[in-house]
């Protein structure tokens, strides 16, 4: 009997497309940075070139403020998502910016938790509407609710992956040991693929020695299931940590990411420098960072050394911001135009030149007098309980 070959082109189109990665940022406790990490994360992957979807899942709704976009009663939402079969990703998408959608959340997203619970299969839901954004998405950021129910469930079962945005805290490293059962959990049945891939440590405060402390147990931690079959026997405290920046919190106010907000401050060359990291982990390119704002702002104070510590591109005066109660920020950068055409006197350019003034030299010995102490008292003081399960 003649085998018949299938036509090469059949072959070619039953390949499903590749499947976006699908990162949860969980943590059940709220304000500890998941919906700036999804966000601003999401943005530098994107100005890497990826094609990025963040899906909020939180009902305060607070990743659309970031873009400036106001929901309107008409907009289908992630509950729309959630809870009725006919509706897909395309109806529920929005762009942001180029390379980055997302679908925002509603207030009610808290009772969908009740409706979701009465559904079939109510765990997965979330995981078979992503199938749609094969092919079209690179990565999928979730930014998951403040608790460890229905909603965060359905995040973990859609995800490959889990980021813990946390500080480094003693009573939030104790938080840590539950989210990390929900997750065992979720991997013996429902997803048994997912892994915890680290904490994410924002508003970092790197001088503090209790922080340091805090670092040196959850590594301990983790270093002791290295060659258990648990979904966190990979996980690590994901570099670099997105230091406190209070840019960070002033771009929502004017709608914008960091990116758009305040280019060359810490907070966005953290969350650069998290995402190449990320990208090279992933085997996805980083060779281009856009050629947008950062380099735009590289190659304008190569030119012009006086205006060094500012971003050349200012919050321009005339907001986008939705929060009237929000006071105007009193950056510098704000009050003043970035160039700086105005001859200088030597010394005053002698010192906008020199990359990192020091007014106060006294401070400098009493520093590098303590930290061998920190360092001393660094992990034996911290009791985390272990996060044995
Ligand atoms: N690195 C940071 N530096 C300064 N403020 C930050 C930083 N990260 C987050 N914030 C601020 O902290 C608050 C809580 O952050 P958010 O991302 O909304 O937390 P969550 O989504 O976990 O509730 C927000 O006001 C946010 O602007
Ligand atoms: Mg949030």
């Amino acid at each position: 009997m003649q085998h018949e070959e299938a036509p090469l082109e059949s072959l070619a189109t039953d390949a499903p497309a590749p499947r976006p990665r699908v990162v949860a940022l969980l943590n059940q406790k709220g304000g500890v940075g998941k919906t700036t990490s999804t966000v601003n994360l999401g943005a530098a992957l994107a100005r890497f070139g990826h094609r990025v979807l963040l899906i909020d899942l939180d009902p305060q709704s607070n990743l659309s403020l970031h873009f400036g976009v106001e929901g309107s009663p008409e907009q289908r939402t992630v509950r729309d998502l959630l809870l009725d079969p006919s509706c897909g990703i395309d109806d529920v998408v929005q762009q942001a910016r180029p390379g980055l959608d997302f679908v925002p959340a509603v207030t009610e997203l808290a009772l969908v938790e009740g409706e979701l619970a009465a559904m079939d299969g109510m765990q997965g839901v979330l995981r078979g509407k992503l199938e749609s954004a094969r092919g079209r998405y690179d990565v999928v950021l979730l930014d998951c609710p403040p608790s460890l129910g229905v909603l965060s469930v359905n995040a973990l079962t859609a995800a490959d992956e889990v980021f813990v945005p946390m500080q480094a805290h003693y009573l939030p490293l104790r938080g840590l040991e539950k989210l990390l059962q929900t997750v065992h959990l979720v991997a013996q049945g429902l997803n048994p693929s997912i892994r915890v891939t680290g904490i994410l440590l924002c508003m970092h405060d790197g001088s503090s020695s209790h922080a340091r402390a805090v670092i040196g147990e959850m590594e301990a931690q983790f270093e002791q299931f290295r060659a258990a079959d648990v979904p966190w026997s990979g996980a690590c405290v994901l570099q670099p940590p997105i230091r406190r920046n209070i840019k960070l919190a002033e771009a929502p106010s004017f709608g914008k990411t960091i990116f758009d907000y305040a280019p060359a401050c810490p907070g966005a060359r953290d969350y650069r420098e998290l995402a190449r990291g990320l990208l090279e982990r992933w085997s996805l390119s980083t060779d281009a960072f856009d050629g947008g704002p950062v380099r735009r702002a590289r190659a304008a104070r190569r030119a012009a050394p006086t205006s060094e510590s500012k971003p050349t591109s200012a919050p321009r005066r005339k907001s986008t911001r939705t929060l009237k109660s929000v006071p105007k920020p009193k950056s510098r950068s704000a009050a003043r135009p970035a160039p700086k055409p105005k001859p200088v006197p030597k010394r005053a350019t002698k010192r906008a030149t020199k990359p990192k003034p020091k007014p106060k030299p006294v401070a400098k010995p009493a520093r590098a007098a303590k930290a061998p102490r920190r360092a001393r008292t660094g992990r034996g003081r911290i009791r985390s309980g272990g996060l044995s399960l």
